[in-house]
């Protein structure tokens, strides 16, 4: 099948309260087990201008500084996932932003209970993903395939 959805590259940052809950692991493992492939992976932790350049579509709106404060708090974990249609699949697999209104299922929704601490941060499309991937990872990420991924894509099927 040569029209299935398009391999597309994301951004996903486990925000300081995952790591300080110690459950990146837990929720990294959803995204493995959804078929996604890591293709970089990063620990750090962010300062000022880094968050502000992250959040610069929130510039000016009353909660910028919050989230500016919330992410530098402490470490965060960088992700680059990549697999058919993964902007919109890792989307919906994290939840809606408000945690109180996620869906039971999602990250947010099962983890999550208020807007600053929705533990995690995922590009929302694909121009955003592309500049986002390229400030978290300057040098690059890191293009290979997996056996098992003819298991779970459409190349080479049947
Ligand atoms: N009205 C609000 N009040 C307080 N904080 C907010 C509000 N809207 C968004 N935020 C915070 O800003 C972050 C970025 O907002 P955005 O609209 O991009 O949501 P998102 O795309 O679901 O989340 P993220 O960008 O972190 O993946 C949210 O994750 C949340 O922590
Ligand atoms: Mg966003």
């Amino acid at each position: 099948m040569t029209d299935g959805p398009s391999v597309q590259r994301t951004l996903i940052v486990f925000k300081p309260d995952a790591v300080q809950r110690g459950i990146v692991g837990e929720l990294l493992a959803r995204f493995e087990r959804r078929g996604l492939r890591i293709a970089a992976m990063r620990a750090l932790q962010v300062d000022r201008s880094m968050a502000e350049r992250h959040y610069a579509v929130h510039k000016g709106k009353f909660f910028f500084d919050d989230l500016v404060k919330t992410i530098t708090a402490s470490p965060v974990v960088a992700v680059v996932l990549e697999g058919p249609s993964a902007i919109p699949v890792v989307r919906a697999m994290v939840g809606a932003t408000r945690p109180h209104e996620a869906a039971p299922g999602t990250i947010r929704g099962d983890y999550a209970l208020v807007g600053l601490r929705n533990l995690i941060h995922a590009s929302d499309a694909p121009e955003t993903a592309a500049s986002e991937i390229a400030l978290w990872f300057p040098e690059g990420v890191i293009e290979y395939t997996r056996d098992v991924e003819r298991w779970m894509t459409e190349e080479g099927a049947p």
